[in-house]
């Protein structure tokens, strides 16, 4: 292969994160792949808004057919977010033979069984990297730098927006909606920001973490899920007096075989280093039986640092078109019949 083509679905916080890294970075890139890594065509709903980058005329379009038409383009990048429209988008990018990247955790860990069935009968991949953590490589540190562990337990801060309003609440005293304001127009908060604040996007994260870690397909529903919206300044204040930080956790543990897993706000030690993790920037403690504990902690959220993991998962794949095709990047590892029991522990 002389070149790989890239086409993005979805031109918005992470899909202009995701063109300027390939567009800014393009002589890096293609020394790292061995070929150039070509942004062929970009489709969004709305082709006029300015994003700050100068495109060739005619690579924006409104209609992704055109990303999925095009032969030049190897690797379909989903990028719109939400449930029926991104799942046949990439059902269609994998029937034609297309490699996916997606950073749709709601979609991976409702229907990611589903999406990785069908890219495995295909034989072509499917990567998510920024599906967990934004900037984060916490899913290759699953599938690959720890994957001689058994793991133990996966501890952390995972939503960037509510991990920015309960650092404003608890350092500068503001309320809640203001600083959720704040977060949405950073590009930090989902389409539907009830997912941040709510923990669901916790839950989502925390699904594809617990199904890579225990080789098991989760249902989002058995995951006990409490988010930060009825956390008051007087809460965060007293937590504070006695020597604590609240912080909306994921956390998951095996435990006698079975997986406990929940989201909830916690109180933490401030002494303890998860309570030092700021503003949009997320934590993740994975204890595995061999290494012990590690902890990776980064941006979480974000046009630029989301960007990054995109396309660390496109370079694997355009690696991998170049050398063959062999060591794709993994997608799940897990058996779909192999289910493992997850016991939802209720709050103390
Ligand atoms: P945005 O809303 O900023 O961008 C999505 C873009 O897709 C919008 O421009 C939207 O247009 C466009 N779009 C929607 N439907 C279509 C369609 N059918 N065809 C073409 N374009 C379409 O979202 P983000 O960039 O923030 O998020 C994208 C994905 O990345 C989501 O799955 C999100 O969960 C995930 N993610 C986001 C992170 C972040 O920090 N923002 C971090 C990690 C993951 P319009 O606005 O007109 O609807
Ligand atoms: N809304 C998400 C967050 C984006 O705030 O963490 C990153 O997945």
């Amino acid at each position: 292969k002389s070149r790989v083509g890239v086409g993005i679905v979805g031109f918005g916080t992470v899909g202009t994160g995701v063109a300027r890294i390939l567009l800014d970075n393009a002589g890096l890139i293609r020394r790292r792949v061995g070929v150039p890594v070509e942004l062929i065509r970009i489709a969004d709903l709305d082709v006029a808004r300015d994003r700050g980058l100068s495109l060739p005329a005619g690579m924006l379009t409104q209609d992704s057919r055109q990303v999925l038409d095009d032969p030049d383009v190897d690797i379909v990048v989903e990028l719109i977010g939400g449930y029926e429209v991104a799942k046949h988008l990439i059902l269609e990018a994998i029937a034609k033979g297309k490699q996916v990247v997606t950073a749709n955790k709601a979609l991976l860990a409702v229907h990611g069984e589903e999406l990785y069935q069908a890219a495995s009968r295909q034989k072509v991949d499917l990567a998510f990297e920024a599906s967990v953590g934004g900037g984060i490589p916490i899913i290759r540190a699953l599938t690959e730098g720890l994957a001689a562990n058994r793991i133990l337990s996966i501890y952390g801060i995972i939503n960037g927006t509510s991990n920015y309003i309960l650092t404003r609440m608890t350092q500068e005293g503001l309320a809640f909606e203001e600083v959720l304001e704040e977060s949405k127009r950073a590009g930090y908060a989902e389409a539907d920001p009830t997912f941040d604040v709510e923990g669901i996007d916790s839950v989502h994260k925390l699904a594809i973490m617990v199904s890579l870690a225990y080789g098991t397909p989760v249902d989002v529903k058995d995951i006990y899920t409490e988010g930060i919206t009825k956390l008051t300044p007087l809460d965060i204040a007293y937590a504070k007096e006695f020597g604590y930080v609240i912080k909306l956790l994921g956390i998951a543990k095996l435990m006698e075989g079975e997986i406990e897993a929940r989201v909830h706000p916690t109180m933490i030690p401030v002494s303890s280093p998860i309570a030092q993790v700021h503003g949009v920037y997320n934590a993740i403690q994975v204890v595995g039986d061999a290494v012990g504990d590690v902890m990776l902690h980064g941006q979480g959220a974000g046009s630029m640092p989301t960007g990054s993991a995109v396309v660390s998962d496109i370079l694997s794949i355009a690696r991998n078109l170049v050398t063959g095709g062999v060591g794709r990047v993994p997608a799940a590892s897990f058996q779909p019949d192999q289910r493992r029991p997850l016991r939802v522990r209720p709050m103390a």
